[in-house]
């Protein structure tokens, strides 16, 4: 099949275009497509066939269930039943935006979409050509991150194109995404409801507004002996090809253990990736030194860790060494996605 892709601006969002990108999703066919956390695999959410499209083109194990993306409070309703007044409270403050909530389904949603549950997770973006897409293509739209399973989630276009390239009807090209990790998940079927992913939403944000919120506490501890609760979570995905290794402790000590490590490998004739910030890269040595970002502002290093991550496969290093990063606000949600890159391989240099 020969993949589509178009460019649409997302300040003059050309409407033959999004029409073109809806009448595919409309006959059951695949359109990747831009929201303000990641680029999104989309697929008629409402459809089983369209649905298990999804799971072929990706690769993706039949039992890690989408999010139904939709963009009015209205149709809400139409796929979750039981919707408690939190999650009301919630998506008054948060949606549109990046956050995803779990709710008991209604029948109209397939088990094809769900992975055979009975809960569905419900996300409504922000991102305007998302938005264009959604409404264009029926409403209902299942879109897991539009990457191939095991691979770090796409931030750019080019990224979709490297992994879909021929499996998909059509990528819609809006530029690099803004916010670079996916959307915090809060499951309202239980009580208190609990942060199953974190995300640009924090767990702060959610207790200021609704009081008590549990957190699944497998998501950034650094063992992972028990089986996190949504099924997604517990694949070693967001992977770069290289071995990660994150090094934690005092700023400095991190910086010549890396330096140490980093010496070691090549040694062996290995190639060397490191992640520093923009406050350390100059005390790296050697290697293929990349600054993720900043530390006076996280949110330049959640933009940039899936590129970074694809970029040295692209360089084809061995082992990547990282620096730990600090887990207050969009912080638990960097570094519960470098965890699981680095399959919750840490050295501790207290
Ligand atoms: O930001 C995002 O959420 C992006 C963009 C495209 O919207 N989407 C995304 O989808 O990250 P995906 O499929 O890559 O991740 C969905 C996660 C998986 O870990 C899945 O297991 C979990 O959501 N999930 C979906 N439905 C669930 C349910 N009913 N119960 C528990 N976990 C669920
Ligand atoms: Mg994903």
């Amino acid at each position: 099949m020969e993949t589509k892709i178009i460019k649409i601006d997302k300040k003059q969002i050309n409407k033959s275009m999004i029409q073109e990108a809806g009448d595919i999703l409309k006959r059951g066919g695949l359109v990747a497509f831009p929201t303000e956390t990641v680029y999104g695999l989309g697929a008629d959410a409402l459809s089983e066939e369209a649905a298990a499209k999804i799971y072929a083109a990706k690769g993706r194990p039949s039992d890690n269930p989408l999010i139904v993306h939709i963009t009015n409070m209205g149709d809400l309703e139409k796929v979750a039943e039981k919707i408690p007044a939190e999650a009301v409270k919630v998506a008054g403050k948060y949606w549109p935006g990046p956050l995803t909530m779990i709710f008991h389904k209604k029948d109209i949603v397939p088990y094809g979409t769900t992975g055979g549950l009975d809960t569905v997770a419900v996300r409504m973006p922000s991102h305007e050509i998302a938005r264009e897409v959604i409404d264009a293509g029926g409403g209902f739209i299942a879109a897991p991150s539009a990457n191939t399973s095991g691979r770090p989630s796409p931030t750019t276009a080019q990224h979709v194109k490297e992994d879909m390239d021929g499996r998909i009807e059509m990528i819609v090209d809006g530029g690099p995404v803004e916010i670079g990790v996916e959307s915090t998940i809060l499951d309202m079927t239980v009580t208190p409801p609990m942060i199953l992913r974190p995300g640009a939403v924090t767990e702060e944000m959610l207790t200021e507004l609704i009081g008590a919120v549990a957190v699944d506490h497998t998501l950034i501890t650094a063992d992972s002996t028990e089986a996190p609760k949504a099924p997604g979570m517990k694949y070693r995905h967001y992977a770069p090809n290289a071995e990660l290794v994150i090094i934690e402790g005092p700023a400095s000590k991190v910086t010549e253990e890396i330096n140490r490590l980093a010496r070691a490998r090549q040694k062996e004739g290995y190639k060397v990736g490191i992640i520093g910030t923009e406050e350390t890269v100059s005390g790296y040595t050697s290697g293929d030194v990349k600054s993720i970002g900043t530390r006076e502002d996280e949110s330049t290093i959640a933009g940039r860790l899936y590129a970074v991550l694809r970029e040295f496969d692209d360089d084809g290093v061995n082992y990547i060494y990282s620096e730990s990063f600090a887990t207050g606000g969009i912080g638990s949600a960097i570094m519960n996605r470098l965890l699981k890159a680095a399959g919750h391989h840490v050295i501790n240099i207290q």
